[in-house]
């Protein structure tokens, strides 16, 4: 399967594609980018695309489609109700997870609405290895309140545990005594957890897990948005999983969850969400929020264009060729990193390379928000977006105080087949003039602070002038580079 390199030093990974389509990018001047990231309030989220030269913000529906995907898109049938496009997506979901039943809805986060006005509500706890933003905004908003019970060695920042998103199953069991089943909204495994830097889950925990639900009479949840890293990690890291077919894992978590939602945002390289169950019960109690929500059953809000690239993006996600590229481009970048000295979370998972900001900038105070500061001073080293995944994106306690983040991370996304390995040498390198250059990091401080996912168009500002100093230095450095 792998390609092995006759000079085994210059081994890389290796696409097994090529590129297509282009979008044209630009990098603006360093005093440009230091405008840009204050004018933007230090949040790069605010940031313009056109001021972007590589948008690592997210892998959510920013992943390149194939020639097949878009192939498919132009037979799309384009009607409200009993649309042919929907039936081609059942029969990918059939093929792909075994399972009968499907409701689509717009985006991951729409699904997760419908499960939290389904399933949570005040005195219900909804348990998870970890939260996710969306899915505790959702539960949270309908009086849930959520525990996470991943182990804790997943939280280490830097290990050589090969599934840090496993759940704690003896906290999990102990937790449903004490709340009791009828108390339990539901039991979420998130794959490929996402704020703890895209750490897979083992499958025999995944089982575990559901072995657990099905004991004590609670439903399990999986959040199959980023499953399709965890399935090459454990493909990779997981004895029992070497001699399996992708397909046969995908199927084997589908016999024991009784409900899988995704964002295919991220699963299937297109846009748009599902529910899929194998129970007809559950389908049936879910069924209704679909047209008030989101669109009729057979849209669910998503364009039928989509769809049809969203089933055949499904199959792919069976391809160990396409579903290696994430996060083997992601390993590449992480071990560049580590080689030099730059923290970085370990063992390098799906999604993104994480830079421990924590560990960047040790002496920033949490409340100076060192993975949002890490975030604007990379902006202006290299022109690079990330996206802060530390205490900026958690939600203030009911009282006003701060939730310190567990680990201050700055994610650089890694884009399914959309980067060149060459744009992420070019990464590493600004990433290491960052690290060389990090006493000059200063804190940030709020001048606009939402209530709800605050993340999203917060505003703030440089404490002091570090911001200016870094452009400086960058400038006696690089010279009249970009
Ligand atoms: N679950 C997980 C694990 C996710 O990573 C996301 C989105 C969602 C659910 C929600 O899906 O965006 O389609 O509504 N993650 C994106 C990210 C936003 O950038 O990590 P959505």
């Amino acid at each position: 399967m792998s390609v092995k390199f006759y000079q085994s030093e210059n081994q890389v990974p290796l696409e097994m594609h090529k590129v297509r389509m282009i979008q044209k990018l630009s990098l603006l001047p360093v005093e440009e980018r230091l405008k840009k990231i204050q004018e933007a309030g230090n949040n790069t989220f605010l940031l313009q695309n056109k001021d972007v030269y590589l948008d690592m913000l997210t892998d959510s529906g920013v992943n390149c489609m194939s020639d097949n995907q878009y192939a498919a898109s132009f037979q799309a049938d384009d009607s409200y109700a009993g649309s042919a496009t929907f039936l081609r997506v059942r029969k990918a979901i059939n093929d792909v997870f075994g399972c009968e039943y499907v409701l689509p809805v717009h985006q991951g986060r729409a699904a997760e609405n419908i499960l939290a006005e389904a399933f949570c509500g005040p005195g219900k706890v909804a348990f998870m290895n970890f939260h996710f933003t969306t899915t505790k905004a959702h539960a949270t908003r309908v009086g849930s309140t959520v525990e996470e019970l991943i182990q804790p060695k997943g939280l280490l920042p830097k290990s050589d545990e090969p599934f840090k998103g496993d759940y704690d199953l003896e906290l999990l069991k102990k937790r449903i005594d004490e709340v009791g089943a009828s108390n339990v909204a539901y039991v979420r495994v998130e794959a490929g957890t996402n704020l703890i830097g895209g750490q897979p889950v083992s499958l025999e925990n995944m089982l575990a897990v559901t072995d657990i639900c099905h004991d004590k009479g609670c439903l399990s949840i999986l959040d199959a948005s980023l499953l399709q890293d965890n399935i090459y990690f454990m493909k990779t890291r997981e004895a029992r999983c070497k001699f399996m077919e992708v397909g046969d894992i995908y199927r084997l978590l589908a016999d024991h969850f009784d409900l899988i939602y995704f964002s295919a945002r991220k699963l299937s390289f297109s846009k748009g969400g599902i529910i899929t169950t194998k129970n007809e019960s559950l389908y049936k109690q879910l069924m209704g929020y679909i047209p008030l929500y989101e669109g009729f059953l057979t849209y669910g809000g998503i364009d039928v264009r989509t769809m049809e690239s969203m089933a055949v993006g499904l199959y792919e996600s069976l391809d160990m060729e396409y579903i290696s590229q994430g996060p083997e481009f992601i390993n590449y970048l992480a071990k560049e990193l580590d080689a030099y000295g730059v923290p970085v979370i370990l063992p390098p998972g799906g999604l993104g390379c994480h830079l421990n900001a924590g560990a960047f900038v040790p002496d920033m105070p949490h409340n100076q928000y060192p993975a949002a500061a890490v975030g604007a001073a990379l902006y202006i080293a290299g022109g690079i977006r990330g996206m802060e995944r530390g205490t900026v994106s958690e939600q203030r306690e009911p009282d006003g105080t701060e939730r310190y983040a567990e680990l201050e991370l700055q994610r650089l996304a890694v884009p399914r087949r959309v980067f060149t390995l060459s744009q992420l040498k070019y990464v590493a390198d600004r990433v290491k003039w960052l690290w060389d250059n990090r006493s000059l990091i200063g804190g940030l401080e709020w001048t606009e602070e939402p209530e709800v996912l605050r993340f999203f168009f917060g505003r703030m500002k440089e404490i002091g002038h570090w911001q200016e100093e870094l452009a400086e230095k960058f400038r006696k450095d690089f010279g009249d580079s970009l």
